[in-house]
């Protein structure tokens, strides 16, 4: 029986028949970014659900006989225009993904008008309150085309999913350590989505007591950590022969759930205002607190030269990017 203080969030999802898709839709579904107690309304796009494309009805079959209590409403669209109206939280996944030999970048071309139209139709149509996560890649600069095609909305709507990086990140070093990830808190991810991110641990601890600088051994982390989180994609697409998809679900809803229900000390890729010299409107990855549902960008932390040479290369990528698609804007 529901009651009078029960509840609902609209929720829309692009690329919801996708690979990315299908791993995330049942998870938000269950409760996992906004509580057990909230009632969903959620709007899938995708491309040609009314034409050819029949694999969407397919996933909202296989959406409605799970009878989750959560789902309130379904609908599906190809236009996002209808999909994006009044939404409050949005999952930005649908894009190309990138095959063997590829970087990210190189989707630029086939992806950046994807996110003008949809920065467009969610300046028109979305909440003025909504939070968009833009997964498809090149995560940052399809985050910030979506951003600057929007101005009608706040630049602090728009992130860019560097959470998977992060994620990786806290794996590594719990199992270097042989360790649990509970245990292993205050590290993140600098610059773009792409092999130039920079795992900063420096203000890394472990049991929220020893520095993680104290109990790693330096060259591990700059031999060993480094790459390995930078090259994890290709090495998944590699071994898989498809990119990563329910790790990048699984960050999504980490991400979206951290924003809404506060965190201290995760990784996001978020609008520069100049932080840390970073130049205005960049979306970089950077350390973040959440609360309220903001996000605050942590200050004042101390970036020794090496880090901060290495974070510079990655958004000097980041401003090439932003460069290339400057005839998109
Ligand atoms: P996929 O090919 O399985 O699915 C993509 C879906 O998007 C398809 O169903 C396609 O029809 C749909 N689509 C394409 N254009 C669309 C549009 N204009 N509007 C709505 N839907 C559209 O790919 P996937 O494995 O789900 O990956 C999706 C994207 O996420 C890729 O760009 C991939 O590189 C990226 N990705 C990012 C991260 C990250 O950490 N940021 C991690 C993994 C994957
Ligand atoms: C990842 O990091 O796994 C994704 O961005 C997919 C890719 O292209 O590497």
């Amino acid at each position: 029986m529901p009651t009078s203080n029960e509840k609902t969030v609209r929720v829309s999802v692009t690329g919801a028949s996708g690979q990315i898709g299908y791993a995330i839709l049942f998870r938000i579904l269950n409760g996992e970014v906004f509580g057990k107690n909230v009632k969903i309304d959620l709007q899938l796009i995708d491309i040609n659900v009314d034409k050819i494309q029949k694999a969407l009805h397919g996933v909202a079959l296989e959406l409605e006989d799970c009878a989750f209590p959560l789902l309130n409403n379904l609908s599906l669209h190809s236009d996002p225009h209808t999909g994006f109206v009044d939404t409050e939280y949005c999952f930005l996944i649908g894009a190309k993904p990138r095959g063997p030999g590829m970087e990210r970048k190189d989707l630029l071309q086939a992806n950046g008008q994807i996110f003008k139209t949809q920065g467009v139709a969610l300046n028109e149509k979305a909440s003025r309150k909504v939070k968009v996560v833009v997964v498809g890649n090149p995560a940052n600069t399809n985050a910030y085309i979506a951003m600057m095609s929007a101005p009608d909305l706040s630049k602090d709507n728009f992130s860019a999913m560097m959470r998977l990086d992060h994620n990786r990140a806290v794996n590594q070093i719990a199992s270097q350590l042989n360790s649990n990830v509970n245990r292993v808190s205050n590290i993140c991810v600098w610059g773009n989505h792409s092999p130039t991110m920079v795992v900063d641990v420096t203000n890394g601890l472990l049991d929220n007591a020893d520095n993680l600088k104290d109990v790693l051994d330096e060259e591990w982390v700059a031999e060993t950590l480094q790459p390995t989180v930078a090259k994890r994609g290709a090495k998944i697409i590699d071994q898989r022969g498809l990119s990563s998809a329910a790790s990048a679900a699984s960050a999504a809803i980490d991400h979206m759930h951290d924003w809404v229900n506060g965190t201290t000390w995760t990784t996001m890729g978020v609008p520069s205002r100049g932080e840390y010299g970073i130049p205005e409107n960049i979306i970089s990855g950077f350390p973040v607190n959440c609360s309220g549902e903001r996000y605050s960008i942590i200050q004042n932390l101390y970036i020794n030269d090496v880090l901060r040479g290495k974070i510079g290369v990655s958004i000097r990528e980041l401003q090439d990017e932003q460069e290339n698609i400057k005839s998109l804007l």
